[in-house]
Protein backbone atom coordinates (compact mmCIF):
# COMPACT_ATOMS: atom_id res chain seq x y z
CA UNK A 1 0.00 0.00 0.00
CA UNK A 2 1.42 3.51 -0.87
CA UNK A 3 0.36 6.17 2.03
CA UNK A 4 0.22 9.60 1.97
CA UNK A 5 4.23 11.77 2.29
CA UNK A 6 4.66 11.93 6.20
CA UNK A 7 3.16 15.06 7.53
CA UNK A 8 0.81 15.59 4.67
CA UNK A 9 -3.05 14.35 4.57
CA UNK A 10 -5.74 13.80 2.72
CA UNK A 11 -9.09 16.34 3.35
CA UNK A 12 -12.19 14.27 2.88
CA UNK A 13 -15.99 14.35 2.88
CA UNK A 14 -17.57 14.90 4.78
CA UNK A 15 -15.14 17.14 6.33
CA UNK A 16 -14.34 18.71 3.04
CA UNK A 17 -17.51 20.83 3.07
CA UNK A 18 -16.89 22.49 6.17
CA UNK A 19 -13.61 23.47 4.35
CA UNK A 20 -15.14 24.63 1.40
CA UNK A 21 -17.80 26.82 3.73
CA UNK A 22 -15.25 28.43 5.70
CA UNK A 23 -13.72 29.37 2.71
CA UNK A 24 -16.32 30.51 1.08
CA UNK A 25 -17.09 32.17 4.41
CA UNK A 26 -13.55 34.28 3.72
CA UNK A 27 -13.79 35.19 -0.13
CA UNK A 28 -17.56 36.71 0.73
CA UNK A 29 -16.16 39.04 3.95
CA UNK A 30 -13.07 39.35 2.33
CA UNK A 31 -14.73 40.89 -1.01
CA UNK A 32 -16.91 43.44 1.21
CA UNK A 33 -13.45 45.01 2.54
CA UNK A 34 -12.37 45.18 -1.08
CA UNK A 35 -9.82 42.47 -1.61
CA UNK A 36 -9.38 40.42 -4.55
CA UNK A 37 -8.04 37.53 -5.17
CA UNK A 38 -4.35 36.50 -5.91
CA UNK A 39 -3.02 33.17 -6.79
CA UNK A 40 0.87 32.67 -7.01
CA UNK A 41 2.77 29.68 -7.89
CA UNK A 42 3.65 26.70 -5.03
CA UNK A 43 6.74 26.85 -6.18
CA UNK A 44 9.41 30.05 -6.37
CA UNK A 45 12.82 30.83 -6.80
CA UNK A 46 14.59 29.67 -3.31
CA UNK A 47 15.69 33.30 -3.28
CA UNK A 48 12.80 34.91 -2.57
CA UNK A 49 12.64 32.99 0.61
CA UNK A 50 15.64 34.22 1.68
CA UNK A 51 15.55 37.56 0.79
CA UNK A 52 12.08 38.18 2.62
CA UNK A 53 11.32 35.72 5.21
CA UNK A 54 15.02 35.53 5.92
CA UNK A 55 18.75 33.02 6.11
CA UNK A 56 18.67 33.48 9.75
CA UNK A 57 14.40 32.02 10.36
CA UNK A 58 13.80 28.61 10.98
CA UNK A 59 11.69 28.68 8.07
CA UNK A 60 14.39 29.27 5.36
CA UNK A 61 17.13 27.67 7.72
CA UNK A 62 15.86 24.54 8.28
CA UNK A 63 12.28 23.73 6.88
CA UNK A 64 11.83 24.29 3.36
CA UNK A 65 11.32 21.97 0.87
CA UNK A 66 14.55 23.26 -1.19
CA UNK A 67 15.78 21.53 -4.65
CA UNK A 68 16.97 21.76 -7.91
CA UNK A 69 15.10 21.43 -10.59
CA UNK A 70 16.04 19.52 -14.25
CA UNK A 71 17.44 23.17 -15.58
CA UNK A 72 19.34 23.75 -12.40
CA UNK A 73 17.26 26.36 -10.88
CA UNK A 74 17.36 26.28 -6.92
CA UNK A 75 13.16 26.21 -6.29
CA UNK A 76 11.37 25.89 -3.11
CA UNK A 77 7.78 24.96 -2.39
CA UNK A 78 6.20 28.29 -0.72
CA UNK A 79 7.05 28.08 3.05
CA UNK A 80 4.30 31.04 3.26
CA UNK A 81 2.54 33.35 0.79
CA UNK A 82 3.59 37.07 1.69
CA UNK A 83 6.59 36.77 -0.57
CA UNK A 84 5.25 35.36 -3.22
CA UNK A 85 2.22 38.31 -3.24
CA UNK A 86 5.15 41.13 -3.18
CA UNK A 87 7.10 39.12 -6.04
CA UNK A 88 4.17 39.15 -8.22
CA UNK A 89 3.42 42.64 -7.07
CA UNK A 90 7.10 43.71 -8.54
CA UNK A 91 6.89 41.43 -11.02
CA UNK A 92 3.78 43.03 -12.61
CA UNK A 93 4.27 46.68 -12.03
CA UNK A 94 1.49 46.66 -9.81
CA UNK A 95 2.92 49.74 -7.86
CA UNK A 96 3.23 51.86 -11.52
CA UNK A 97 -0.73 51.10 -11.58
CA UNK A 98 -0.90 53.29 -8.41
CA UNK A 99 -3.20 53.27 -5.27
CA UNK A 100 -3.38 50.59 -2.65
CA UNK A 101 -3.76 46.74 -3.77
CA UNK A 102 -5.77 44.44 -1.44
CA UNK A 103 -4.91 41.27 -1.55
CA UNK A 104 -5.81 37.78 -0.74
CA UNK A 105 -5.07 33.89 -1.02
CA UNK A 106 -6.34 30.51 -0.52
CA UNK A 107 -4.15 27.79 -0.86
CA UNK A 108 -1.23 25.19 0.80
CA UNK A 109 1.93 25.96 2.15
CA UNK A 110 5.01 23.57 2.85
CA UNK A 111 6.80 23.59 6.07
CA UNK A 112 9.34 20.45 6.71
CA UNK A 113 8.75 20.88 10.60
CA UNK A 114 8.49 17.36 12.66
CA UNK A 115 4.39 17.11 12.61
CA UNK A 116 2.29 16.88 15.53
CA UNK A 117 -1.26 17.65 16.63
CA UNK A 118 -1.97 21.09 14.31
CA UNK A 119 1.54 20.80 12.53
CA UNK A 120 1.89 19.73 8.80
CA UNK A 121 4.32 19.80 6.20
CA UNK A 122 1.62 20.66 3.88
CA UNK A 123 -1.12 23.04 5.38
CA UNK A 124 -3.21 25.99 3.79
CA UNK A 125 -3.31 29.21 4.85
CA UNK A 126 -6.25 31.74 4.25
CA UNK A 127 -4.79 35.27 3.98
CA UNK A 128 -4.74 38.93 2.85
CA UNK A 129 -2.81 41.24 2.19
CA UNK A 130 -2.79 45.09 1.59
CA UNK A 131 0.37 46.93 -0.51
CA UNK A 132 0.76 50.90 -0.51
CA UNK A 133 -0.96 52.23 2.06
CA UNK A 134 1.00 53.05 4.97
CA UNK A 135 -1.30 54.50 7.98
CA UNK A 136 -2.07 53.02 11.30
CA UNK A 137 -5.91 53.05 9.82
CA UNK A 138 -5.06 49.99 7.38
CA UNK A 139 -3.85 47.65 10.10
CA UNK A 140 -6.99 48.80 12.33
CA UNK A 141 -9.20 47.94 9.36
CA UNK A 142 -7.10 44.52 8.23
CA UNK A 143 -7.89 43.89 11.60
CA UNK A 144 -11.99 44.57 12.14
CA UNK A 145 -12.02 42.88 8.57
CA UNK A 146 -10.56 39.85 10.79
CA UNK A 147 -12.90 40.19 13.78
CA UNK A 148 -15.68 40.15 11.36
CA UNK A 149 -14.87 36.75 9.87
CA UNK A 150 -14.12 35.78 12.90
CA UNK A 151 -18.22 37.00 14.11
CA UNK A 152 -19.57 35.14 11.19
CA UNK A 153 -18.33 31.77 11.87
CA UNK A 154 -19.45 31.87 15.46
CA UNK A 155 -16.23 32.50 17.21
CA UNK A 156 -16.78 35.01 20.75
CA UNK A 157 -13.79 35.26 22.85
CA UNK A 158 -10.77 35.44 20.74
CA UNK A 159 -8.68 38.27 21.15
CA UNK A 160 -5.33 39.69 19.08
CA UNK A 161 -1.97 39.79 20.56
CA UNK A 162 -0.17 42.71 19.36
CA UNK A 163 3.30 44.57 19.45
CA UNK A 164 5.16 46.91 17.08
CA UNK A 165 9.10 45.74 16.26
CA UNK A 166 9.94 49.11 15.53
CA UNK A 167 11.67 50.72 11.59
CA UNK A 168 14.32 49.16 10.40
CA UNK A 169 16.10 52.59 11.04
CA UNK A 170 15.53 51.90 15.09
CA UNK A 171 15.45 47.94 15.14
CA UNK A 172 19.70 47.92 15.48
CA UNK A 173 19.84 50.15 18.52
CA UNK A 174 17.02 47.18 20.02
CA UNK A 175 19.02 44.62 18.61
CA UNK A 176 22.19 45.50 20.50
CA UNK A 177 20.71 46.50 23.48
CA UNK A 178 19.59 43.07 23.31
CA UNK A 179 22.82 41.31 22.14
CA UNK A 180 24.19 42.87 25.19
CA UNK A 181 21.68 41.54 27.72
CA UNK A 182 21.53 37.88 25.92
CA UNK A 183 25.54 37.54 26.06
CA UNK A 184 25.57 36.79 29.55
CA UNK A 185 23.24 33.97 28.75
CA UNK A 186 24.80 32.04 25.82
CA UNK A 187 27.59 30.04 27.66
CA UNK A 188 24.17 28.16 28.99
CA UNK A 189 22.24 27.91 25.67
CA UNK A 190 21.48 25.62 23.12
CA UNK A 191 23.04 25.06 19.73
CA UNK A 192 20.03 26.61 18.18
CA UNK A 193 19.88 29.66 20.75
CA UNK A 194 23.59 30.20 20.20
CA UNK A 195 23.05 30.62 16.19
CA UNK A 196 20.11 32.64 16.52
CA UNK A 197 22.02 35.01 18.62
CA UNK A 198 24.71 35.29 16.57
CA UNK A 199 22.56 35.79 13.62
CA UNK A 200 19.90 38.10 14.34
CA UNK A 201 18.92 38.15 18.33
CA UNK A 202 15.30 38.96 17.87
CA UNK A 203 14.30 35.30 16.67
CA UNK A 204 15.87 34.71 20.33
CA UNK A 205 12.72 35.83 21.63
CA UNK A 206 11.09 33.02 19.97
CA UNK A 207 13.18 30.20 22.09
CA UNK A 208 11.27 27.24 22.75
CA UNK A 209 14.28 26.29 25.64
CA UNK A 210 12.15 26.89 29.41
CA UNK A 211 14.76 28.25 31.19
CA UNK A 212 16.07 30.74 28.40
CA UNK A 213 12.41 32.18 28.21
CA UNK A 214 12.13 32.38 31.94
CA UNK A 215 15.76 34.36 31.47
CA UNK A 216 14.48 36.19 29.17
CA UNK A 217 11.90 38.40 31.16
CA UNK A 218 14.47 40.74 32.06
CA UNK A 219 15.31 41.66 28.79
CA UNK A 220 15.25 44.90 27.15
CA UNK A 221 11.66 45.22 25.35
CA UNK A 222 11.86 46.53 21.69
CA UNK A 223 8.33 48.98 22.56
CA UNK A 224 10.83 50.90 25.17
CA UNK A 225 13.17 51.03 21.74
CA UNK A 226 10.65 52.44 19.14
CA UNK A 227 11.12 55.79 16.71
CA UNK A 228 9.37 58.40 17.52
CA UNK A 229 7.33 57.53 14.47
CA UNK A 230 6.95 53.64 14.85
CA UNK A 231 5.54 54.57 18.73
CA UNK A 232 2.92 57.56 17.27
CA UNK A 233 1.69 54.30 14.97
CA UNK A 234 1.58 52.52 17.60
CA UNK A 235 -0.38 53.96 19.72
CA UNK A 236 -2.68 55.13 16.83
CA UNK A 237 -3.47 51.59 16.30
CA UNK A 238 -3.87 51.04 19.60
CA UNK A 239 -6.63 54.12 19.91
CA UNK A 240 -8.45 53.20 16.96
CA UNK A 241 -9.07 49.20 18.05
CA UNK A 242 -10.42 50.82 21.40
CA UNK A 243 -12.83 52.75 18.69
CA UNK A 244 -13.92 49.37 16.90
CA UNK A 245 -14.31 47.67 19.97
CA UNK A 246 -11.42 45.17 18.30
CA UNK A 247 -10.55 42.99 21.85
CA UNK A 248 -6.48 43.18 21.86
CA UNK A 249 -3.48 42.56 24.23
CA UNK A 250 0.22 44.13 23.78
CA UNK A 251 2.63 41.66 23.84
CA UNK A 252 5.86 43.23 24.51
CA UNK A 253 7.77 39.83 23.45
CA UNK A 254 5.61 39.26 20.14
CA UNK A 255 8.22 39.57 17.72
CA UNK A 256 7.28 36.57 14.83
CA UNK A 257 9.38 34.31 13.41
CA UNK A 258 9.82 36.32 9.91
CA UNK A 259 12.58 38.76 9.28
CA UNK A 260 10.70 40.94 6.79
CA UNK A 261 8.16 42.83 9.55
CA UNK A 262 8.68 46.09 10.40
CA UNK A 263 6.43 48.51 12.78
CA UNK A 264 2.97 46.36 13.62
CA UNK A 265 3.69 42.14 14.17
CA UNK A 266 0.11 40.32 15.58
CA UNK A 267 -0.98 37.00 16.58
CA UNK A 268 -3.92 35.38 17.65
CA UNK A 269 -4.39 32.31 19.63
CA UNK A 270 -6.59 30.04 20.47
CA UNK A 271 -7.60 27.05 23.22
CA UNK A 272 -8.10 23.98 22.33
CA UNK A 273 -5.28 23.21 19.81
CA UNK A 274 -2.94 22.29 21.97
CA UNK A 275 0.82 23.27 21.75
CA UNK A 276 0.47 24.73 18.40
CA UNK A 277 -1.59 27.41 19.21
CA UNK A 278 -1.05 30.00 17.12
CA UNK A 279 -4.13 30.43 14.55
CA UNK A 280 -2.78 33.29 12.82
CA UNK A 281 -0.04 35.37 12.36
CA UNK A 282 0.55 38.89 10.62
CA UNK A 283 2.01 42.17 10.77
CA UNK A 284 3.71 45.24 8.53
CA UNK A 285 5.92 45.03 6.17
CA UNK A 286 7.33 48.33 5.27
CA UNK A 287 10.66 47.48 3.05
CA UNK A 288 10.14 44.05 1.90
CA UNK A 289 8.65 45.45 -1.54
CA UNK A 290 11.89 47.09 -2.00
CA UNK A 291 14.44 44.20 -0.38
CA UNK A 292 12.73 42.58 -3.44
CA UNK A 293 13.51 45.08 -5.79
CA UNK A 294 10.61 47.29 -6.47
CA UNK A 295 9.45 51.02 -5.53
CA UNK A 296 9.74 51.52 -1.30
CA UNK A 297 5.90 50.32 -0.41
CA UNK A 298 4.34 49.81 3.04
CA UNK A 299 2.59 46.62 3.44
CA UNK A 300 0.89 44.70 6.24
CA UNK A 301 -1.44 41.44 6.13
CA UNK A 302 -1.94 38.22 7.78
CA UNK A 303 -2.52 33.99 7.16
CA UNK A 304 -4.47 31.95 9.20
CA UNK A 305 -3.91 28.79 9.51
CA UNK A 306 -6.85 27.05 7.95
CA UNK A 307 -6.00 23.50 9.55
CA UNK A 308 -6.20 25.15 12.81
CA UNK A 309 -9.38 27.03 11.97
CA UNK A 310 -11.31 23.82 11.26
CA UNK A 311 -9.86 22.46 14.23
CA UNK A 312 -11.63 24.63 16.68
CA UNK A 313 -14.92 25.98 14.54
CA UNK A 314 -17.78 26.62 16.33
CA UNK A 315 -19.92 23.66 16.21
CA UNK A 316 -22.86 25.58 15.01
CA UNK A 317 -20.73 26.25 11.71
CA UNK A 318 -19.86 23.40 11.31
CA UNK A 319 -23.13 21.07 11.91
CA UNK A 320 -24.65 23.58 8.86
CA UNK A 321 -21.87 23.30 6.63
CA UNK A 322 -21.86 19.23 6.91
CA UNK A 323 -25.81 19.42 6.60
CA UNK A 324 -25.89 21.69 4.38
CA UNK A 325 -24.73 19.04 1.78
CA UNK A 326 -28.10 16.63 1.40
CA UNK A 327 -28.96 16.60 -2.49
CA UNK A 328 -32.17 14.56 -3.15
CA UNK A 329 -32.01 10.51 -3.90
CA UNK A 330 -33.99 10.06 -6.95
CA UNK A 331 -34.35 6.09 -7.53
CA UNK A 332 -36.04 3.80 -10.13
CA UNK A 333 -37.84 0.87 -8.51
CA UNK A 334 -36.86 -1.13 -11.82
CA UNK A 335 -34.43 -1.35 -14.29
CA UNK A 336 -37.67 0.03 -16.44
CA UNK A 337 -37.75 3.24 -15.01
CA UNK A 338 -34.45 4.44 -15.25
CA UNK A 339 -35.06 6.64 -17.98
CA UNK A 340 -38.04 8.57 -15.82
CA UNK A 341 -35.73 8.80 -13.11
CA UNK A 342 -32.80 10.43 -15.24
CA UNK A 343 -35.94 12.90 -16.81
CA UNK A 344 -36.92 13.72 -13.57
CA UNK A 345 -33.43 14.70 -12.01
CA UNK A 346 -32.30 17.01 -14.81
CA UNK A 347 -35.77 18.49 -14.30
CA UNK A 348 -34.88 18.62 -10.21
CA UNK A 349 -31.63 20.11 -11.22
CA UNK A 350 -33.06 22.64 -13.61
CA UNK A 351 -35.43 23.67 -10.63
CA UNK A 352 -32.17 24.15 -8.21
CA UNK A 353 -32.70 21.07 -6.14
CA UNK A 354 -29.74 19.00 -5.58
CA UNK A 355 -29.87 15.47 -6.93
CA UNK A 356 -28.11 12.11 -6.19
CA UNK A 357 -29.12 10.08 -8.96
CA UNK A 358 -28.98 6.02 -7.73
CA UNK A 359 -25.83 4.94 -9.08
CA UNK A 360 -26.09 1.35 -8.35
CA UNK A 361 -29.37 -0.05 -9.80
CA UNK A 362 -29.50 -2.43 -7.44
CA UNK A 363 -33.50 -2.13 -6.15
CA UNK A 364 -34.73 0.46 -3.75
CA UNK A 365 -33.93 -1.50 -0.49
CA UNK A 366 -30.35 -0.76 -1.60
CA UNK A 367 -30.30 1.83 -2.91
CA UNK A 368 -31.90 4.10 0.15
CA UNK A 369 -29.35 2.46 2.11
CA UNK A 370 -26.80 3.78 0.26
CA UNK A 371 -28.66 7.43 0.00
CA UNK A 372 -28.35 7.83 3.76
CA UNK A 373 -24.61 6.81 3.84
CA UNK A 374 -24.25 9.55 1.14
CA UNK A 375 -25.67 12.06 2.82
CA UNK A 376 -29.22 12.53 1.42
CA UNK A 377 -32.16 12.79 3.67
CA UNK A 378 -34.69 12.37 1.39
CA UNK A 379 -35.51 10.30 -1.19
CA UNK A 380 -38.28 10.01 -4.53
CA UNK A 381 -39.05 6.82 -5.59
CA UNK A 382 -39.97 6.09 -9.37
CA UNK A 383 -41.71 2.98 -10.61
CA UNK A 384 -44.76 2.04 -13.17
CA UNK A 385 -46.74 3.10 -10.85
CA UNK A 386 -45.68 6.75 -10.44
CA UNK A 387 -45.02 7.22 -14.38
CA UNK A 388 -48.81 6.45 -14.91
CA UNK A 389 -50.74 8.59 -11.91
CA UNK A 390 -48.13 11.26 -11.79
CA UNK A 391 -47.42 11.32 -8.25
CA UNK A 392 -44.16 10.44 -6.52
CA UNK A 393 -43.70 8.66 -3.15
CA UNK A 394 -40.99 11.15 -1.03
CA UNK A 395 -39.43 9.53 1.65
CA UNK A 396 -37.73 11.25 4.77
CA UNK A 397 -34.77 9.19 5.41
CA UNK A 398 -34.24 10.91 8.29
CA UNK A 399 -37.68 10.79 10.09
CA UNK A 400 -38.59 7.71 8.35
CA UNK A 401 -41.73 8.72 7.17
CA UNK A 402 -42.92 9.13 3.48
CA UNK A 403 -45.86 10.79 1.64
CA UNK A 404 -46.87 11.26 -2.19
CA UNK A 405 -46.44 14.16 -4.24
CA UNK A 406 -47.54 15.33 -7.32
CA UNK A 407 -44.48 15.45 -9.81
CA UNK A 408 -45.35 19.07 -10.26
CA UNK A 409 -45.19 19.96 -6.88
CA UNK A 410 -41.74 18.15 -6.29
CA UNK A 411 -39.30 21.14 -7.08
CA UNK A 412 -41.05 23.36 -3.82
CA UNK A 413 -41.85 20.34 -1.60
CA UNK A 414 -37.85 19.55 -1.88
CA UNK A 415 -36.77 23.05 -1.14
CA UNK A 416 -38.66 22.99 1.87
CA UNK A 417 -41.40 25.63 0.33
CA UNK A 418 -44.65 23.34 1.14
CA UNK A 419 -47.33 24.01 -2.18
P1 LIG B 1 3.25 32.35 10.08
O1 LIG B 1 3.06 32.78 11.48
O2 LIG B 1 4.53 31.68 9.73
O3 LIG B 1 3.06 33.65 9.19
O4 LIG B 1 2.06 31.42 9.65
C1 LIG B 1 0.71 31.83 9.81
C2 LIG B 1 -0.14 30.71 10.36
O5 LIG B 1 0.01 29.53 9.55
C3 LIG B 1 0.27 30.23 11.75
O6 LIG B 1 -0.27 31.06 12.75
C4 LIG B 1 -0.35 28.83 11.77
O7 LIG B 1 -1.74 28.92 12.10
C5 LIG B 1 -0.22 28.38 10.34
N1 LIG B 1 0.91 27.45 10.23
C6 LIG B 1 2.22 27.73 10.14
N2 LIG B 1 2.96 26.60 10.06
C7 LIG B 1 2.08 25.57 10.09
C8 LIG B 1 2.20 24.13 10.04
N3 LIG B 1 3.38 23.53 9.91
N4 LIG B 1 1.08 23.39 10.12
C9 LIG B 1 -0.14 23.98 10.23
N5 LIG B 1 -0.32 25.32 10.27
C10 LIG B 1 0.77 26.10 10.21
C11 LIG B 1 3.10 33.67 7.83
O8 LIG B 1 3.09 32.69 7.15
C12 LIG B 1 3.06 35.06 7.26
N6 LIG B 1 3.13 34.95 5.78
C13 LIG B 1 1.81 35.79 7.69
C14 LIG B 1 1.71 37.16 7.12
C15 LIG B 1 0.95 37.54 6.08
N7 LIG B 1 2.39 38.22 7.53
C16 LIG B 1 2.07 39.25 6.79
N8 LIG B 1 1.22 38.84 5.89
Amino acid sequence: MITSVKGMRDLLPPDTRVWNRLEETARNVFSLYGYDEIRTPVLEPTELFVRSVGEASDIVHKEMYAFTDRGGRDVSLRPENTAGVARAYVEHQMPQAGGVKKLYYVGPQYRYERPQKGRYREFRQIGAEVLGAADPATDAELLVMLFDLFTRLGFTGLSVSLNSVGSEESRPAYVEALRAYLAAHEGTMGEDDRRRLRDNPLRVLDTKDPALAAALAGAPRVLDHLDPESKAHHEELLALLDAAGIPYRVEPRLVRGLDYYTRTVFEVTAQGLGAQDALLGGGRYDRLVSDLGGPRTPGIGFAIGEDRLVDVLPEPFRRAAIEGFAPVAVVAIDPADRAAALALAGELRSAGVAVDLDPAGKGPGHALKNAAKRGCRTAVLVGEKERQSGVVVVKDLVERSQREVPIGDLPRTLKGETP
